[in-house]
């Protein structure tokens, strides 16, 4: 197949494209902003092409859609916390960037899959077991979730009124290798291997769904052969851990005190909890998540964060002195 991927330089598109060259043409598109890395592609570059331009220029993505049998679609900014300090980024890469998308895949007559998050139900209550589902209604609580709630619903629209052939997925929190070290798991591991003290916001109660990152790409993979047009499908690997336990974890698969970190201002409107029943998955695709040891798949991330302090090493003081301007 002809792949275009967009967002292939960032954390799950760059792992995603090192999974699909062996079988498929691929084609990156990506603006490399600072979350993009050619780096992150190096173990492929020879086996792809990458075209650095942004998924709201439309001449551009037209002409890379018409090359292509299906499109990933990746692309977007992605962090919390920099939507809350300047949201004007997220409305144009993440509405703007799919709607770009959506018309050229309807004027070509290309296979979309649309890459979401599980951030667009809102969140979810400590004391229930609750989990989110595709009929979930949508209630997204940040500037960088509700942009990606309008990018699902022009998705979905594009779907009915013009019969484009999209699926949709609805992915919990992943971790892995080349996600960037403004992110909480690799901001943690890099914090310890630089002598900072790990950060906690709040009181560490609020709980994350765990995905390793080939679990998730494997289920775009499946949802890409097999999904039905016009379905969303949610995916996570049933893996619930509040973050206080998450940082402790990590202080002591890295040999230092669980308690060595310090709690900072909390994020503002934090979401408290995210879950995902992935039955239907399991049910429809045959996929499971491969990842199921939480530590196991730590410590593996650990290992990778110390080898490759070549890739993370130049962005670490710039994310580090943002946050610090925070109070985070
Ligand atoms: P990331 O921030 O690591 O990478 C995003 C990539 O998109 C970067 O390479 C960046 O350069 C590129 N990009 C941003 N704006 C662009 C634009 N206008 N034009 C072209 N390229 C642009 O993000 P990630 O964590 O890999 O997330 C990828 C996708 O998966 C996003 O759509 C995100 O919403 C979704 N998602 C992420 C998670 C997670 O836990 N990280 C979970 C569920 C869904
Ligand atoms: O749920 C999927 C989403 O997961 C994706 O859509 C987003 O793109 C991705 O960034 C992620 O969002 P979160 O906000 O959940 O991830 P983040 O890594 O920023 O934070 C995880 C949790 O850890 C969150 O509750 C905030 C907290 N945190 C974060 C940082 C950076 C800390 O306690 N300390 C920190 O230093």
């Amino acid at each position: 197949m002809r792949l275009l991927v967009t967002g292939g330089a960032g954390f799950i598109g760059a792992n995603f494209v090192h999974g699909s060259v062996r079988d498929h043409e691929v084609t990156v598109l990506d603006a490399l902003t600072y979350a993009g890395s050619r780096e992150a592609l190096a173990p492929v570059a020879g086996d792809i092409r990458l075209v650095e331009g942004d998924v709201t220029d439309a001449e551009l993505v037209t002409k890379l859609v018409a090359e292509a049998d299906a499109v990933v679609h990746f692309a977007a900014e992605t962090h919390v916390d920099n939507a809350l300090a300047d949201p004007e980024p997220f409305l144009r890469s993440n509405v703007v960037g799919t709607f770009t998308i959506l018309e050229a895949v309807r004027r070509h007559g290309v296979r979309l899959h649309h890459v979401s998050t599980d951030e667009v139900y809102g969140d979810l209550e400590l004391d229930t077991r609750r989990r989110f589902t595709e009929e979930t209604p949508y209630n997204p609580s940040s500037p960088y979730s509700s942009t990606k709630a309008a990018a699902d619903m022009l998705v979905r629209a594009w779907v009915r009124s013009y019969g484009v052939r999209a699926t949709i997925s609805n992915c919990s929190n992943n971790y892995g290798p080349y996600q960037h070290v403004e992110k909480f798991i690799p901001r943690t591991i890099t914090n310890v291997l630089t002598g900072r003290r790990p950060k906690l916001y709040g009181s560490g109660a609020n709980v994350r769904d765990w995905i390793h990152v080939d679990d998730h790409n494997a289920a775009v993979w499946r949802i890409l052969a097999d999904g039905q047009a016009g379905r969303t499908y949610l995916i996570g690997a049933e893996c619930e851990r509040d973050n206080l336990t998450v940082i402790r974890t990590i202080l002591t698969l890295m040999g230092r005190d669980p308690d060595d970190f310090d709690h900072v201002t909390d994020r503002a409107g934090h979401d408290l909890r995210y879950a995902i029943d992935p039955t239907p998955l399991y049910d429809e695709l045959g996929w499971a998540p491969k990842h199921t040891d939480f530590d196991e798949g730590l410590r593996a991330t650990i290992d990778w964060y110390r080898d490759n302090e070549s890739w993370w090493g130049p962005l670490k003081d710039v994310v580090e002195a943002a946050y610090e301007e925070r109070g985070q």
